[in-house]
């Protein structure tokens, strides 16, 4: 041991050196965080999974830790009925309203299955977040992808004139991923209120909470009023709960039973602790909110001196028009210590990137910088 250094500070700072989860998991030390690693170690800074660098909250890791006592128990059932209350409070609909997923990921796919054993086709956006598309596809079921506007916004219009006797589920994105774009509420409203008597309509709302524009409204009212709408939501965006795996869908209570006989009800009692917890605490919300906005800030100035257009982004990441293929683009900007998010077909020279703290956002802009030199 080093002179002068407690055996706390000692242990602390093995664990770091060895990425504080070995010396961790054993002494019980305070775990320490990923952005604390990545400044210690000089690791890239993560800037492609639309992760929060904040999360999990001081609340949600206390609830955490409390709950490693429960592991023992099959205690999933009680806590998922207490999340479901919880959801069904916070957004004005019954607990049998909610379907519980092993995160939002696992609602899209079941949704995708429940489709494909209806012998449905799929109608979805030929740019937006793949997992319902690519799971219809493992199943065999034909997913009918609709263009992109010219300004990259989903085409309603053309997304109605598509709906055929073999539609039964359509995906919508909103905000959109990896545009960040929103779609006209009033329009989506009106589209969803039309289709839903031939189609469920799905809108994955994964970054609801990072939502600025006052014209936004949730479809959950959809649901309220007995529509065909899924809506689906998840702990790991605002939540930081990416790794414990707890997203949820809201909708009739029809389909969701339905959808609930599909789910393998693999939950986790520490994931649903941490999200009981995480979505009363307003504060850390917020916090990840108005944190998020600064890194964007931070990249938007950047980027408007340099005159480099990007969308305008209601999500806790932004699509920028580099003008360099993706291909270089990434492994040019890992040099500089940012990892940026993957291609998104036939966008090659743009880029999807996820915001990490305002702080470390500028070693973005300085990266790119170099990389346009
Ligand atoms: C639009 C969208 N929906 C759903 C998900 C899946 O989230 P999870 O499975 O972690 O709840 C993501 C993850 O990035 C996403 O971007």
């Amino acid at each position: 041991m080093k002179k002068g250094m407690t055996r706390r500070e000692w242990i602390n700072r093995s664990a770091t050196l060895f990425g504080g989860s070995l010396l961790g998991a054993v002494t019980g030390v305070k775990s320490i965080n990923a952005a604390t690693i990545n400044s210690l170690s000089n690791k890239p800074v993560r800037m492609m999974l639309n992760e929060n660098p904040y999360g999990p909250s001081q609340i949600a890791r206390r609830a955490m830790r409390k709950a490693f006592g429960e592991s023992n128990l099959y205690s999933m059932r009680g806590a998922k009925a207490e999340f479901k209350e919880l959801m069904a409070k916070l957004n004005g609909v019954t607990p049998a309203h909610i379907a519980v997923g092993f995160g939002s990921g696992e609602i899209l796919k079941k949704s995708a299955l429940m489709n494909g054993i209806d012998k449905g086709e799929l109608l979805s956006p030929s740019l937006t977040f793949e997992t319902i598309n690519r799971y219809a596809k493992t199943m065999k079921s034909n997913v009918k992808r609709i263009p992109m506007k010219n300004d990259i916004g989903i085409d309603l219009n053309r997304m109605n004139e598509n709906i055929n006797r073999r539609t039964k589920m359509i995906y919508l994105c909103n905000p959109n991923n990896p545009t960040g774009m929103l779609m006209n509420t009033d329009d989506l409203e009106s589209f969803c209120l039309q289709v839903s008597s031939k189609a469920i309509v799905f809108v994955d709302e994964a970054y609801h909470e990072y939502v600025t524009d006052p014209n936004y409204r949730s479809m959950i009212d959809l649901v309220k009023s007995g529509k065909n709408v899924i809506v689906s939501r998840t702990a790991s965006k605002v939540h930081g709960l990416a790794g414990l795996r707890v997203g949820f869908a809201i909708s009739t209570p029809q389909i969701v039973k339905r959808l609930e006989s599909y789910l393998t009800d693999s939950l986790n009692i520490v994931g649903l602790r941490a999200a009981i917890a995480s979505y009363q605490d307003k504060r850390f919300q917020t916090h990840s909110v108005d944190m998020n906005n600064k890194a964007k800030k931070v990249v938007a100035d950047y980027l408007d001196t340099k005159g480099i257009q990007y969308l305008d982004s209601q999500t806790n990441f932004m699509f920028i028009k580099t003008d360099i293929d993706i291909s270089d683009f990434q492994p040019a900007m890992e040099k500089y210590g940012v990892l940026v998010g993957r291609p998104f077909l036939p966008f090659t020279n743009w880029c999807r990137l996820s915001m990490a703290k305002p702080e470390q956002m500028q070693k973005f802009n300085d990266g790119f910088g170099k990389v346009l030199r």
